[in-house]
């Protein structure tokens, strides 16, 4: 067992007495109550569990917390500024994408990697980044557009994707 201190979303929390090959998703949803990253398959497979670590993607499933102390961790609930969507949610709810849903905060969080790293991608690029998030209701045509509509008001004001509380560090 061990103590481990997560900064997560911005704010800092304090775990004890975890087993470090404890996946974080685990201490995301039962321990802090954290319950927007979902659980799917818990093999790196699906997506559905996708978080950001140093603003890059991860699945929150297959990795133990051990590995994951000391890192910048955001999850959906740290997407949005209080009640200012994050463009990517705005678009989601413009193009009406979820059906049962549970797919979604993942298939989110990796298009707002995609964006912190490329504001602009092309449809390509889309589907490439997006292409290890599954979703069972098959909203794959929306998500594409609701990432395209983001990207293209991208290219109109040159560049800009994140809200300024997620403005990546530099590493
Ligand atoms: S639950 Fe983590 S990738 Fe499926
Ligand atoms: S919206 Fe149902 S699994 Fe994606």
């Amino acid at each position: 067992m061990a103590n481990y201190s997560l900064t997560i979303n911005n704010r800092r929390y304090d775990v004890a007495n975890v087993e470090p090959d404890t996946p974080i998703l685990w201490i995301l949803r039962d321990t802090l109550g954290l319950v927007g990253t979902k659980y799917g398959c818990g093999i790196a497979e699906c997506g559905a569990c996708t978080i950001h670590l140093n603003d890059s993607p991860a699945r929150a499933c297959s990795l133990p917390i051990s590995a994951v102390s000391g890192m910048r961790i955001t999850t959906i609930e740290g997407l949005s500024d209080g009640d200012v969507l994050h463009p990517l949610q705005q678009s989601w709810i413009d193009n009406d994408v979820p059906q049962c849903g549970y797919c979604q905060a993942g298939q989110i969080m990796a298009a707002a990697a995609l964006l912190n790293r490329n504001p602009t991608p092309t449809d390509e690029e889309i589907d490439t980044a997006m292409e290890g998030n599954l979703c069972r209701c098959g909203t794959y045509h929306r998500i594409r557009q609701s990432i395209r509509d983001v990207a293209n008001a991208n290219r109109k004001k040159g560049g800009k994707s994140w809200p300024d509380h997620l403005t990546p560090m530099e590493d």
